[in-house]
C-alpha cells in the first residue's frame, strides 16, 4: 500500500487565495512565514459562514448553539471528526486548522466544523490506438488516462470524488461517488445494467491507496478543513470500467478521460495524486 504525505508537506497555498469562493468575500493575506500557528503574531481574521449550510442535514449546528456538543478529534455518533493528521486543537469551541492560518474564521461553506472528509476514486485505463498503448513521445513511456469531471461549482477539472456521508465506509464513497459523478447505466436494459454492476462492483474492490491526509482545497477555512482518502483503481486490459461511456452527473458539467500529463492543471491537490499515480503505473508524466 503505498501512502504518500507529500502534499501535505507543502505550505498550504489554495485556500490563502484572496478571494474566498461563493462569497465574495476577501481573505486576510497571510504571508508563508505566519501561516504556522506557533508563529505569534496579531491576527484577526474576517468571519464567513455561508447561509447556504444553515440547516441543512450534512452540516453542523453553530458551534454557539448550546444544544451542539460535538466530541472532536474522534468518530462521533456517525461522524468522522478525527484528522489522518493527529490530534488537532480545539480553541473557544473552534478546531484549529492542523495546517495552519487560511485568513478566514468560520466555516464558510463547509458543513462540519474540523475535517470535512472526502474520496477520490482514481479511475484510469491506458491510452489505445489501433490495439496498442500510445507511448508518448517525450518520455517514450506509455499514456495513461484518467476519468475526470469538470466541477459544476468552479468549472475546474477534477477527479470525480465527493463527501463520505456519516456512518459511510470509505470503500463505499468511492464507488458511489464515480458512480453518481461519471457513469451511467440508466440508458442501458437491467440486465445489462446488473452486468454492468457487478464488473465495476469488482472492479472498486482492487484498489491502490495513493493519499489519505489534508488537502489544500480553496474552501478551507481556520475551523473548517478538507481531508481526503484518494485510491486509484486502475482497469489494465480497458475490459472493465474503461470500457463504459460516461456521463456527467449532477455536480458535475462534464466528464471525459483526459490523458495524463504534468501540465495538467486541476482542483485542489488533484495533480498531485495523479502525478503519484502516474508514477506507480510507471506511466508517462
Ligand atoms: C471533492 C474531492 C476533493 C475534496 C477536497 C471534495 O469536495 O469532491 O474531489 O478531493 O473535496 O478538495
Amino acid at each position: 500500500m503505498t501512502v504518500s504525505r507529500s502534499v501535505a508537506k507543502m505550505v498550504h497555498k489554495k485556500c490563502r487565495s484572496a478571494m474566498y469562493p461563493f462569497g465574495n468575500l476577501k481573505r486576510l493575506l497571510i504571508p508563508d512565514e505566519h501561516v504556522s500557528w506557533n508563529v505569534n503574531i496579531s491576527y484577526d481574521p474576517p468571519e464567513f459562514e455561508s447561509p447556504t449550510i444553515k440547516n441543512k442535514p450534512w452540516a453542523d449546528p453553530h458551534v454557539d448553539d448550546p444544544q451542539f456538543s460535538p466530541n472532536y478529534n474522534c468518530i462521533d455518533g456517525k461522524v468522522n471528526r478525527a484528522s489522518f493528521m493527529g490530534t488537532y486543537r480545539v480553541e473557544e469551541k473552534r478546531p484549529l486548522n492542523p495546517e495552519g492560518r487560511t485568513g478566514l474564521k468560520g466555516r464558510g461553506v463547509l458543513g462540519r466544523w474540523g475535517p470535512n472528509h472526502a474520496a477520490d476514486p482514481i479511475v484510469t485505463r491506458w491510452k489505445v490506438s489501433g490495439g496498442a498503448k500510445q507511448v508518448h513521445s517525450s518520455s517514450s513511456l506509455p499514456i495513461l488516462q484518467f476519468c475526470a469531471i469538470q466541477r459544476r461549482d468552479c468549472n475546474e477539472w477534477a477527479i470525480p470524488g465527493g463527501m463520505v456521508d456519516p456512518g459511510e465506509n470509505v470503500s463505499e464513497t468511492l464507488k458511489r461517488e464515480f458512480l453518481e459523478e461519471a457513469f451511467s447505466v440508466l440508458d442501458t436494459d437491467k440486465e445489462e445494467a446488473l452486468r454492468n454492476e457487478l464488473i465495476i462492483t469488482d472492479f472498486f474492490k482492487h484498489g491502490k491507496e495513493i493519499y489519505r491526509g489534508y488537502v489544500d482545497d480553496p474552501r478551507n477555512t481556520d475551523n473548517a478543513w478538507m481531508e481526503t482518502t484518494a485510491m486509484n483503481f486502475h482497469d489494465d486490459s480497458g475490459e472493465s470500467a474503461g470500457k463504459f461511456n460516461l456521463k456527467a452527473g449532477d455536480d458535475a458539467k462534464n466528464v471525459r478521460w483526459i490523458d495524463i500529463d504534468r501540465n495538467l492543471e486541476l482542483y485542489a491537490s488533484h495533480s498531485s495524486f495523479i502525478e503519484t499515480v502516474a508514477k506507480l503505473n510507471n506511466a508517462h508524466w
